[in-house]
């Protein structure tokens, strides 16, 4: 069934801003996300390496923790508009029995950590230091130059719970993929920035975090990301792509970091703003949704994905399964 979107949510929620995730090698992932991604370091500690993209004008989008253990999906990141929309986000979750606690993190303002309807380890936070942007400092580009961090996916096992959640904090339904002939939900794109999509979540084991994306200028950006990738030796962490989404309408490319987290490079997708048209329905049988021209995904890019720490995987309540790489290559 498709979401209700909240019109006048408890608190305002302005858009996707950032994700944090532990590694075994901080340095090795720091020259990853540097030099193959293009990523901006903004500070570096012993335990820790904080990142921007280029046209960021705040301190970080992405952070990397040292862990010992497993490496994990730690948080995903939203900006709300102000301080006192951190105190309505505690209020209403206190109404509401969502289970969340107040943080202090560096260089951000009230940072309010919760966990969604399936189990997703979300904060909220009104501000981030500030610091200068890159952009126009063009001899500073390099690999994919990205620009900045735009959205979120995520796997899991319930995606009209998580849908359901999130729109009754006002976001709103651009896309989605039903399975067919049916209105049962396989994966809902939802946005409250005016483009497609600040948050994704799609039919699987869950929760899991799937990628965290960031834009490029262009396309020849992310063929030069590829052809750095493949020059350093991590070529083969390119998962999926080049290739165009029929979905959101992106040009994409994916590679998988040293601890196989995924991340995402994309031209931008379309504005979001004519809001009284329908949101746009796929089938999960057309192939179209997921990739204009060109092979499907492998099942690497479909089933693996980044953990939360100490929360349970549970299996997806839908059986919906789109074609992958090797159905397709079995078939042909
Ligand atoms: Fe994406």
């Amino acid at each position: 069934m498709l979401p209700t979107t909240e019109p006048r949510p408890p608190f305002d929620i302005t858009r996707a801003s950032h994700v944090s995730l532990t590694v075994r090698d901080l340095g090795a992932s720091r020259d990853f996300y540097r030099d193959v991604i293009g990523l901006v370091v903004t500070e570096e500690t012993r335990d820790a390496v904080y990142f921007r993209g280029l046209e960021e004008a705040v301190h970080h989008s992405l952070t990397l923790y040292r862990t010992d253990g497993a490496p994990l999906a730690d948080r995903v990141g939203f900006r709300v508009a102000t301080d006192e929309d951190i105190d309505l986000a505690e209020d209403h979750f206190r109404r509401t029995g969502v289970p969340h606690r107040r943080v202090e993190k560096p260089f951000q303002g009230p940072t309010l950590q919760f966990t969604d309807a399936v189990g997703t380890h979300m904060e909220f936070t009104s501000s981030m230091d500030v610091v200068d942007r890159r952009m126009q400092e063009f001899h500073e580009y390099r690999a994919g130059s990205p620009q900045r961090i735009d959205h979120f996916q995520v796997v899991t096992h319930d995606v009209q719970a998580s849908t359901d959640f999130w729109a009754g904090l006002g976001m709103r339904l651009s896309e989605f993929t039903a399975k067919d002939g049916t209105d049962e939900l396989w994966g809902t794109w939802m946005e409250v920035k005016g483009n497609t999509h600040d948050l994704v979540f799609t039919n699987g084991r869950g929760p899991r975090l799937h990628h965290f994306a960031y834009t490029v200028p262009d396309a020849s950006s992310l063929i030069h990301a590829a052809d750095v990738a493949g020059s350093l030796g991590f070529g083969e962490e390119i998962d999926r792509g080049p290739g165009r989404h029929g979905i959101s309408n992106a040009l994409f490319l994916y590679l998988r970091d040293p601890d196989q987290h995924r991340i995402e490079l994309f031209t931008t997708h379309y504005q979001f703003i004519d809001l009284e048209a329908p949101p746009i329905r796929w089938e999960i049988s057309n192939p179209r949704r997921s990739q204009v021209w060109g092979m499907p995904a492998s099942r690497r890019w479909f089933f693996e994905a980044s953990e939360f720490a100490d929360e349970p995987v549970h299996e997806p309540l839908l059986s919906a399964t789109p074609a992958t790489l090797e159905d397709y290559l079995a078939l042909h």
